[in-house]
Order: structure tokens, then sequence, then C-alpha cells
């Protein structure tokens, strides 16, 4: 049985973790199939913005299979090339994405949203990392992206108290951008979404490229970064047309050229 459903909605790509009874779980499979999908995004030009979200009304992702995924990764720590790339590690995704927040997000599936680039959460949404009670840590970027995103004293008290964070608590502390009552998730996450891809796509992977690279270098090479990211952008089809557009008056017609 798949483990995610990858939809394509116009110019955004949906996908759903897909495993509802058992909160939709992190197993093998997920991974193989979530990897799949992000490549396929990157190489589909019709794509602009992608959703990630999980099925159900009660969980984002409950974090990684306690029963079938921690064997699996027992036994690829030592052959790492057996662990699918993801979004979490080892997969740098050129194109935004969105993690809508539909209820838990424990462990790996808080990972999972704090690797995307934007974080909507459902009222009911809830963030923990109860790695240290299992004997272990996050591993897929949680000791990394969380005190990147919150700071340092605060992730460091999630982590170690195993602390339960409601949506309103994420909003407070930036852990997500936007908390909406339950039946708005999806509609909140595609107006999201269709804003990023109404405007040029080039700029926006320019902005992700330029924000997720830049902001890990001193603060020197960064600006060098934007500048050769900016540099390339000029000489597009795409700003040409924008220029044109606003002096003609009109809306401009990207195409990702
Ligand atoms: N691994 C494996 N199975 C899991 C799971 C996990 N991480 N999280 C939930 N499930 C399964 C449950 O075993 C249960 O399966 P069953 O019906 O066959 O018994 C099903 O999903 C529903 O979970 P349940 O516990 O009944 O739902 P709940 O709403 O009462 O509680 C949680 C939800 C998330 C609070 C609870 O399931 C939980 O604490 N899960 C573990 C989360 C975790 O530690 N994740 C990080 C791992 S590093």
């Amino acid at each position: 049985m798949s483990e995610l459903l990858y939809e394509k909605k116009g110019k955004i790509a949906v996908f759903t973790m897909n495993n509802p009874d058992k909160l939709n779980v992190i197993t093998p499979t997920l991974l193989f199939e979530m990897r799949d999908a992000m490549y396929d995004y990157m190489e589909d030009t019709e794509l602009y913005c992608g959703i990630i979200t999980g099925a159900g009304e009660k969980s984002f992702c409950a974090g990684a299979d306690i029963k079938e995924y921690m064997p699996f990764v027992k036994s690829t720590l030592d052959t790492p090339w057996k662990f699918p790339d993801t979004i979490m590690r080892g997969l740098y995704v050129t194109k935004p994405l969105i993690a809508a927040v539909n209820g838990y997000a424990y462990g790996g599936g808080g990972e999972i949203a704090l690797a995307c680039d934007l974080r909507i959460a459902s009222e009911n949404a809830t963030f923990r990392w109860p790695e240290a009670s299992l004997g272990i840590i996050p591993r897929l970027g949680g000791t990394q992206r969380l005190p990147r995103l919150v700071g340092y004293g605060r992730a460091m008290e999630i982590l170690m108290t195993n602390e339960k964070v409601d949506a309103n608590e994420a909003l407070r502390i930036g852990l997500v951008n936007k908390v909406v009552p339950k039946e708005e998730l999806m509609t909140a996450a595609f107006e999201m979404a269709e804003r990023i891809a109404s405007l040029a796509p080039l700029s926006i992977q320019g902005i992700k490229k330029s924000m997720y690279y830049g902001t890990e270098m001193p603060l020197a090479d960064g600006l060098t970064l934007e500048n050769d990211i900016c540099k390339k952008l000029y000489s597009t089809e795409d700003h040409q047309e924008a220029r044109q557009a606003f002096m003609e008056k009109r809306k401009p017609e990207y195409k990702g050229r």
C-alpha cells in the first residue's frame, strides 16, 4: 500500500502522508516514496509550490514508527546509502515547501515540518519531541533546525523536557507562521501556495537558496551568494517580462526562464 499520496493541483504539489490509522508514522516505505515524489516535484516545470500534510483529522505525523522504523535506522547507521535522501537530511529541495500541520507533529513528524520553508498549523496541532523518553535524540534535524527557528534556549527546553507545544505557543515562538481553525487549514495552505506560485518562480527559488545556504555562512559570503543569485536573475526572461508588464500596466506572465 502506498503510504504517500502525491497529487498535482495546478501549480501546487500536495504530499499527503497517508497512514491515518497509525497517525501517519514514518516508515522506510514513506521515506522512499517521499524521496521519489520530491524528485518529481523538482523536475516538473509546471509545479511551483508544494504542501506537505497528513491524512485524517488527528495527526500530521506522529514520528518514527517505533516498531518498524527504528530497527531500519539501526541497520543503516553504518551504511548511510541505504537510507533514502529526505528533506530532513541529504535532499535540498529547490522549490518551496509548506507544512500544513493538522494535529500531532511528534518526533520525526515535527522534523518534517521543520524541514519545510513555511508552517501553517490547525488549532489542534501539537508539536513534541519525545526522543529523550525513548533513549535516543532527534535525528532528522530537530536539534539543528529547532534552535535556528525558535532560539537556543527555548529549543533546549522543548527537547530536554519533552514539552507538548500547542499551536498558539508554536505561533508565539515562531515555530509556525500561522494558526487557523482545523477546517480552514488546507484552504489557508493553498492560499499561501497560490500566492507564492503567482510570483516569479526563479525568484522564489532564489530567495530559498539564498536564505537556506546564505544564513549558514559568514555575512560577507552570504551577501556574495545573494548577489550571485540576483545577477543571474537579471538576465532571465521573467525579469524582462516583469519590467515590460509594469510599463504596459498589465499582469506579468512568468515562464520560469
Ligand atoms: N510508532 C508506531 N506506532 C504508533 C506511533 C509511533 N510513533 N504513534 C502512534 N502509533 C500507533 C499506535 O500504536 C496506535 O496503533 P494501534 O491502534 O494498532 O494500537 C495508533 O497509532 C493510534 O495511536 P494512539 O496512541 O491510539 O492515539 P492517541 O491519540 O491516543 O495518542 C500519541 C497519540 C501520538 C500521543 C501516541 O500515539 C504516542 O505517544 N505515540 C508515540 C509518539 C512518539 O513517541 N513519536 C516519536 C518517535 S521518535
